[in-house]
């Protein structure tokens, strides 16, 4: 046994050691499993809590680690962009812990669940980019890049609402956060359900990148209006189109998230930009988050260009313009 060889077996345990770390920190905490009427339930500690079959899956830090997120938002902190030092993995992250024992990530296994993410990061790519044009690293690159609206020129407050949701004084409720937040009642509403008031405090989704997650995977888990599904549930299939949706052309998918999610503002209207470039964001997303665009199916699944809306919108809820 030469000095080389241990050296050479020195540097191989290292190497192990080092794997081992990174996997400690980054994937798959083990379970705790219980059985319950026969269905086996798991607590999986912080990321996803509670007793869920969903936590008995790989969790979205057990496929999605920091680097991917670094990859997906590569210039939102370069200096030209809006929001410079606000958005980060870790408030993803732990935004995401309150919904993954709802599905969120969690639903279908590992591939479905990087796809659920690549999804709701591509509407939120789309509607927080800067880069427009001949943006350096191509207009892709640069989801993340705004947190709010930058010259809004009302203050969005709707009277219709000012008995359930009035406006507070001096307060705008112009477009924040990672889906777009806009208006009193979006506000109102969105505040109600994650417990914090928005209403009087609409500023604070400017300041918090962990709530401004939070509401933004709040809107993608809930229906936006009654007696529809949520994107969450018409993405991973949990929802049966009626016979009206599929004569409306209305199929489970990412194309009918849009529908979702923005109405007739980007749907039944053909190959629009603004449905275009959320499609864009998604199939970016799904390319550098390592399962690639082929898994997104066909056009029509993918598209909402030949779909009629779920409701021709009145209060669906983001305006259609992006945070510029
Ligand atoms: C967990 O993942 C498996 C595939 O790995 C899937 O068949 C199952 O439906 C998932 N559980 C839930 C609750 O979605
Ligand atoms: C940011 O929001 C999260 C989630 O609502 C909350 O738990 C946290 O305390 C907030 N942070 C600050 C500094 O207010
Ligand atoms: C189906 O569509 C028709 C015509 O638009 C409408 O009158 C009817 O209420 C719809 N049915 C359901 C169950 O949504």
């Amino acid at each position: 046994m030469e000095a080389k060889w241990v050296l050479v077996l020195l540097s191989i345990m290292l190497v192990v050691q080092v794997v081992n770390g990174e996997e400690d920190t980054t994937s798959s905490v083990k379970p705790l499993v219980k059985i319950v009427k026969g269905k086996k339930l798991c607590d999986k500690g912080w990321e996803c809590k509670g007793w869920s079959a969903y936590c008995c899956n790989q969790t979205i830090s057990d496929y999605f680690q920091s680097y991917q997120f670094e990859n997906l938002f590569s210039k939102r902190n370069s200096p030209v962009a809006h929001a410079v030092d606000f958005w980060d993995y870790h408030s993803f992250i732990t935004a995401a812990a309150e919904y993954q024992p709802h599905g969120f990530g969690t639903t279908g296994g590992k591939l479905q669940g990087m796809k659920e993410v690549a999804a709701f990061l591509g509407h939120v790519g789309s509607k927080t980019s800067c880069g427009y044009g001949v943006a350096t690293g191509g207009p892709l690159a640069w989801g993340l890049c705004y947190n709010k609206e930058m010259s809004p020129n009302q203050l969005y407050c709707d009277d219709y609402f000012k008995y359930t949701y009035p406006c507070s004084p001096g307060a705008s409720y112009h477009g924040r956060g990672a889906l777009p937040l806009y208006w009193n009642y979006n506000y109102g509403e969105t505040g109600e359900a994650l417990k914090v008031d928005l209403l009087n405090h609409p500023e604070y989704i400017e300041q918090n990148a962990t709530l401004a997650f939070q509401a933004a995977i709040w809107r993608w888990m809930t229906p936006v209006k009654k007696n529809q599904p949520s994107a969450h549930d018409v993405f991973v299939g949990k929802w049966k189109p009626t016979k009206n949706d599929t004569l409306a052309k209305r199929v489970p998918g990412f194309g009918t998230t849009i529908n979702v999610l923005y109405g007739d503002q980007s749907c039944g209207q053909g190959d629009v930009d603004s449905m275009n470039n959320i499609v864009s964001h998604y199939l970016y997303y799904l390319d550098l988050i390592g399962v690639g665009r082929e898994e997104a199916g066909p056009h029509d699944v993918l598209s909402c260009a030949e779909q009629e809306a779920f409701e021709p919108s009145s209060s669906s809820s983001s305006s259609s313009s992006s945070s510029s």
